[in-house]
């Protein structure tokens, strides 16, 4: 295993460009499913979330390959309807292949993904949407089993106590796209990486309105068919690099930005009087104010993204004055916590609630990365750091970050891998 190791300390200079989205990709990806026609994806990142996903729909039958930001998919000779544990407990996305599987053949087993370190994560609206579609569902072995004779579109509630999900949405909206009748979707998921989804199962064939509100509206068809795509900018990588050009005083210019996707950040940033330059997708982060210290609550798009709290936690780590960082997502995505203190921080956890209180400076540690933005978190706060930071357990970045350390290294930091 490689640790990842950051001398810090390095005002970030330059131009760097953001890649395709992540959580938009390996849903459309999934929805490749629901053809036997070819499709095209461009934009797409290299990632090992990617990967995975690559190796389900082979594991499913398709013939699919990645080349320099492309994916082909194809049918193969058979087809199969088993997404196997090994494959799905790698990455939680996986569970998405339900949605198409179901609406494409009628029947699907696929392993229950289990929870991780940042919280339980159950699957019940995926299974209540796939119900109220038509579909007899039997959990067996840590598998769920789905069958119906036909699908049929209804009216879905599809809200949880944490409000909406972005993966149970995706995986009603692919199994209702191919159900006889009108399906409607209530509290859906409005991220933009929802929104791709659905774009992309237009070009398909599918029939959606509504998608980006809480209320989708899906009138079934009989077939899709292929098509091209290209992948939003990442959301979540573009604000941890913004995040990484304040937190080390730096003057980064981030290219493909989709400016509208980071409202609740920006406004964040700017009453902590950062100042960015938005022009033409992109956009120019100058520290040199000094930044005061804001509250963030995290909650469903249009809100603060949760996936953005660990990396806005290490700037408020050494910012001035006490912020309180409240999770409603996860109540549990606490794991940064312990290391970013490690590095001098002073964080107070109190349930779903941190409370931070700036530090002048934070100093270089040995730290583990626990799941993805928390290695984010860690490598922000690495860059800013006196001294040298490691952060081992770095596979978790590689799932999420497309090469993370080269675009660091073009903007000057002092970054490299060592073995542990
Ligand atoms: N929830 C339920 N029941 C369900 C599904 C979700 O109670 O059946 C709860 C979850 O436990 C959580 C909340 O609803 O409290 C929201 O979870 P959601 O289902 O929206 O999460 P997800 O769809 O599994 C996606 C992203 C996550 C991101 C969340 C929230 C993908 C592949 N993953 O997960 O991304 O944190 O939405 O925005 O799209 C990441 O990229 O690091 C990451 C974890």
């Amino acid at each position: 295993m490689d640790k990842l190791v950051i001398e810090g300390g390095v005002r970030l200079k330059g131009e760097v460009t953001v890649s395709g989205a992540k959580n938009a990709v390996l849903p459309i990806l999934a929805a490749t499913l629901l053809t036997d026609e070819p499709c095209l994806i461009k934009g797409v990142p290299n990632l090992r979330d990617t990967n995975s996903m690559l190796k389900i729909l082979r594991s499913l039958g398709k013939i699919a390959d990645f080349d320099k930001g492309k994916v082909n998919v194809v049918a193969g000779k058979s087809s199969s309807y088993v997404a196997e544990y090994k494959l799905v407990s790698t990455m939680r996305a996986s569970f998405c292949v339900l949605g198409p599987l179901l609406g494409r053949f009628k029947k699907a087993k696929v392993s229950l993904p289990g929870g991780c370190v940042i919280g339980a994560r159950p699957v019940d609206l995926h299974l209540k949407g796939m119900r109220a579609l038509g579909a007899t569902i039997v959990i067996d072995s840590g598998y769920v089993i789905a069958r119906t004779n036909k699908l049929r579109g209804a009216y879905i509630y599809l809200g949880g106590v944490y409000g909406s999900s972005v993966l149970a949405t995706d995986n009603v909206m692919m199994a209702a796209v191919l159900a006889s009748g009108k399906t409607i979707i209530e509290s859906a998921a409005c991220e933009p990486e929802v929104v791709d989804l659905a774009d992309f199962l237009i070009k398909m064939g599918a029939k959606i309105k509504g998608h980006g509100t809480p209320v989708i509206e899906i009138e079934g068809v009989k077939h899709l068919h292929g098509a091209v795509h290209s992948i939003i900018p990442d959301r979540i990588e573009a604000g941890t690099l913004i995040l990484a050009s304040l937190i080390t005083g730096g003057d980064v210019l981030v290219k493909n930005v989709q400016y509208q996707h980071l409202g609740a950040l920006i406004d964040k940033l700017s009453e902590a009087g950062a100042h960015l330059e938005h022009h033409d997708g992109t956009l120019r982060v100058k520290a040199g104010r000094r930044l005061k210290p804001v509250n963030i609550t995290t909650l469903p798009y249009p809100g603060f993204p949760t996936d953005m709290q660990a990396q806005m936690m290490s700037l408020m780590s050494v910012t001035g004055g006490i912020s309180v960082i409240t999770e409603k997502i996860y109540p549990d995505r606490f794991m940064h916590v312990s290391e970013l203190n490690r590095m001098g921080a002073h964080i107070q956890r109190e349930g779903p609630y941190a409370i931070v209180e700036g530090v002048k400076i934070l100093s270089g540690a040995p730290v583990m990365a626990s799941d993805l933005r928390a290695s984010a978190g860690l490598v922000l706060a690495g860059l800013a750091a006196q001294g040298k930071t490691s952060i081992s357990r770095i596979y978790h970045l590689e799932r999420g970050y497309e090469f993370i350390e080269e675009k660091l290294i073009n903007l000057g930091a002092k970054v490299w891998r060592e073995k542990e």
